[in-house]
């Protein structure tokens, strides 16, 4: 099938989106995980599409179907998705709603096994890289816009404006996740940026992902190129 000439407010910008959880393994058979179901994530990638955008999905493990007209690239642990975004790169637009697993282990080459009378074995856990405030910490491949999640149970938008800073990025999507929506259909989002906080009703991620779509075609524009 032939393709048409991309239209729409973000035709023409390359869109990299991070989604889903990342497993890191604990030996052959075992792994660390979270409970993002990539729900967002998927659904930011398809309205980014549908606004006429090329976009690369770089997704761990979810049950999820590839959304139409974007490219994904499978992945599973946190290293994998810093390679596999790297390799996406340069792209106008950065959004990092993947749940990336805060530590790996020292994985075993065996399964670990029990033996009678031991104590549990102790998991020796490493730092992951932060994809996205690595990201935002390019220089000349830094994208325009590069926008990240932050998933609270607590002091919401205390720590979204923490995260805003310190990993230097141009918004921050804050949700508060004490109140079941993993896995769920909605999301409550409160938009954080240096001007000040914008908050949403609780709206379908499909809703939330249209809506920051807009809100990202807006913001290229006003920082023009
Ligand atoms: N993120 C990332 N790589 C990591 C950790 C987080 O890219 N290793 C991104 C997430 O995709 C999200 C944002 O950073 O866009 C915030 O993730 P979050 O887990 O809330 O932040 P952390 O800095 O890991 O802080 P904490 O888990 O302690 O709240
Ligand atoms: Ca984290």
């Amino acid at each position: 099938t032939a393709l048409a000439p991309a239209s729409g407010p973000l035709a023409g910008r390359h869109v990299i989106v991070t989604s889903g959880p990342t497993h890191e393994p604990i030996d052959p058979v075992r792994y660390i995980a979270n409970r993002s179901s990539g729900k967002q994530g998927h659904a930011i990638a398809t309205a980014a599409a549908r606004a006429g955008a090329r976009v690369t999905l770089v997704s761990g493990p979810v049950n999820l179907p590839d959304p139409a007209g974007v490219e994904v690239r499978r992945v599973e642990t946190a290293r994998e998705m810093l390679a596999a975004v790297d390799a996406a790169l340069p792209a106008d637009v950065f959004i990092g709603a993947a749940a990336v697993a805060d530590w790996r282990v020292e994985a075993a080459g065996d399964k670990i096994k029990k033996k009678k009378g031991d104590s549990p074995p102790a998991l020796a856990l490493v730092e992951n890289p932060d994809i996205l405030a690595d990201v935002a910490a390019r220089g000349r491949e830094r994208p325009r816009l590069v926008i990240g999640f932050a998933a609270e149970t607590e002091n919401l938008l205390a720590h979204a404006r923490d995260k805003l800073v310190r990993k230097r990025v141009d918004l921050i999507v804050a949700n508060d996740v004490g109140s079941g929506v993993f896995g769920a259909g909605e999301n409550e989002a409160h938009l954080v940026t240096a001007e000040g906080v914008e908050s949403w009703p609780r709206l379908g991620k499909d809703e939330v992902a249209s809506r920051l779509v807009a809100r990202i075609a807006t913001m290229l524009e006003a920082s023009a190129g």
